[in-house]
């Protein structure tokens, strides 16, 4: 069968977030009619959980020089110069813009941007608004930007399934999958002269994760099924401080009262590096510091150290949190200046001004994705990739405190300029669109492919546990369903699982993020990226290439 409806624009943009708004805005300031795509409504994606703000050298004593050196230090290695250079010194003009779009950030008495410091940063160079709500504040004027554009159309409950090509390979539209319309009659397709992917992330392959329940790994998913290079997915950042919460499931009539946004069982509330840059502590059940003495920046470490930090002091105890100490802080500065916080912890009965707050890593950001230039153009033609979907080269091995929404803001410039740039007319498919992927897993298995990914390829992985998860995952796939938005989307999940296991197992060193217990330094022959692709045959082959 061929899909139900076809629509025509000149780019369409799959994702809400930052990263696919942005691109949408600048496409639209370029005269180019823009489709987006959103799998459920425009506002559920990750950018509007982000809580701790946006890196950026505004302070004038500060340097792009220092916050690339930074950025680098917490790739280890991995970063590519030029990309990192290119978001350090774009990215200044490209908050002033997002302020001209309307976003309200933090400010001084004086007027001047309010500035705070995060993990592996060695300035203040963080801007940040409603004190702990920068994500909410960027999505509420994303949202209204492109709502007031009457030729930015909007597409909402609907999953992307697979990309179109022309005859010459070329990107030419993508068929998707629109909620509540029977699975044939469901599905579109939307020819584009061009294709943003701009998904966002994968953590709902884990159980748990800051990420909302629609981050499935969708546009790497799909990028893989259309050929396309996609790396670094071994490289997924933890979190340090999820709260961890018995009560968050029974919290929700608390939550209400007290406006905390709701999170499902999957995903587990955020507790902001801010949180940290401003003062507070972690703590084990003695109340003893155990960050101090690990690292220069104690607490501060980036991210990766101190997520393992903490995963030591739970391997040791047995627990499943340890704590942070803001209680020092004060009542008055916590509600001020970390009012989503407050309520969350609030909800289940936790009040930071008196209690330890327990905490734990929680999987949060995929360094990798879909591999791109630095105009954010993927290994096929037309076909574009922004925001955490992509892998600019900015991360490497373990991405920067902030530097995520930053990116979405920079490359999404980019990728309208070069589409803009270079626009061909509208090519036909090379051949009629398949409706969704040749085999569709059972929506059933989500939560077992979760605790799989978490016990052998979450945090701490060795050859043995990524064995078994690999096995686990075979094992799933195995169970089929009939086609519906559910369906694809384990599939999705099951898709790049299966990528991230065999690139973790592939990686045999220690590395950011990627934590070997049976290879626990970095290894030099290592320093160089993992290219994982899906050939013609439906095999996902990998190459190594050396250097960042
Ligand atoms: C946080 O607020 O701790 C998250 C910031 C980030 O992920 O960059």
């Amino acid at each position: 069968a061929e899909p139900g409806w076809t629509e025509t624009t000149d780019v369409v943009v799959v994702g809400s977030g930052i990263a696919g708004l942005t691109a949408a805005l600048y496409l639209r300031e370029q005269g180019l009619h823009v489709t987006v795509v959103t799998k459920v409504n425009i506002d559920d994606g990750s950018t509007r959980w982000a809580q701790g703000g946006i890196a950026a050298v505004l302070d004038p004593l500060d340097t792009p020089q220092a916050h690339a050196y930074d950025t680098e230090i917490a790739g280890v290695g991995l970063c590519d110069p030029q990309a990192v250079r290119v978001l350090v010194e774009e990215g200044p003009a490209r908050i002033r813009e997002l302020i001209r779009r309307g976003a309200e950030f933090d400010r001084n008495p004086d007027g001047s941007l309010m500035l705070t410091r995060e993990g592996g940063h060695r300035a203040d160079r963080i801007v940040h608004a409603g004190g702990d709500a920068t994500g909410a504040e960027v999505q509420r004027a994303l949202h209204e930007a492109v709502r007031r554009d009457p030729w930015i159309r909007l597409v909402e409950h609907a999953l992307v399934l697979d990309l179109m090509r022309a005859a010459d390979g070329r990107a030419c539209g993508l068929t998707l999958h629109v909620l509540g319309e029977g699975s044939e009659d469901g599905v579109g397709a939307i020819l584009a002269r061009a294709v943003v992917l701009a998904t966002g992330g994968m953590g709902q392959i884990f159980s748990s994760t800051t990420n909302p329940s629609v981050s499935t790994g969708d546009g790497v998913a799909l990028a893989l099924r259309a050929g396309a290079e996609v790396t670094d997915v071994e490289f997924v950042q933890f979190h340090p401080t999820s709260f961890v919460t018995a009560g968050i499931a029974e919290a929700g009539s608390a939550r209400e009262a007290s406006a905390a946004p709701a999170v499902d069982a999957v995903q587990r509330p955020l507790i902001s590096e801010a949180l940290r840059g401003e003062g507070a502590h972690l703590v084990d059940e003695n109340g003893e510091r155990f960050m101090v003495g690990q690292h220069e920046l104690a607490e501060l470490a980036p991210r990766d150290v101190v997520a393992k930090g903490i995963y030591r002091v739970l391997r040791a105890t047995g627990a499943d949190h340890v704590y942070l100490d803001a209680r020092h802080l004060g009542r008055e500065f916590l509600e001020g200046r970390f009012p989503t916080i407050m309520a969350s912890t609030r909800a289940a009965g936790v009040d930071p001004a008196t209690d330890l707050i327990p905490v734990a890593p929680a999987a949060h950001y995929a360094s990798g994705g879909v591999r791109t230039d630095l105009h954010g153009r993927t290994s096929i033609p037309g076909l574009y990739a922004c925001g955490e979907v992509a892998c600019t080269g900015v991360h490497g091995a373990n991405r920067l405190a902030s530097n995520s929404l930053l990116e979405g803001l920079v490359f999404a410039r980019r990728i309208a300029d070069d589409i803009a740039r270079d626009l061909p007319g509208q090519a036909e498919p090379a051949r009629a669109a398949a409706i969704g992927p040749a085999w569709v897993a059972d929506p059933a298995i989500r939560t077992e492919l979760q605790r799989a990914m978490t016990r052998g390829a979450g945090v701490l992985r060795s050859a043995d546990s990524l064995d078994t998860a690999a096995k686990e995952l075979a094992r799933l796939a195995e169970q089929r369903s009939t086609p519906d938005t559910a369906a694809w989307e384990v599939t999705n999940l099951l898709t790049v699982a299966a990528t991230l296991v065999a690139a973790a197992r592939s990686r045999r060193e220690t590395r950011g993020c990627h934590w070997r217990e049976d290879h626990p330094n970095a290894a030099d022959e290592w320093r160089g990226h993992l290219l994982n692709a899906v050939g013609p045959d439906g095999v996902l082959t990998q190459d190594f290439q050396e250097g960042t």
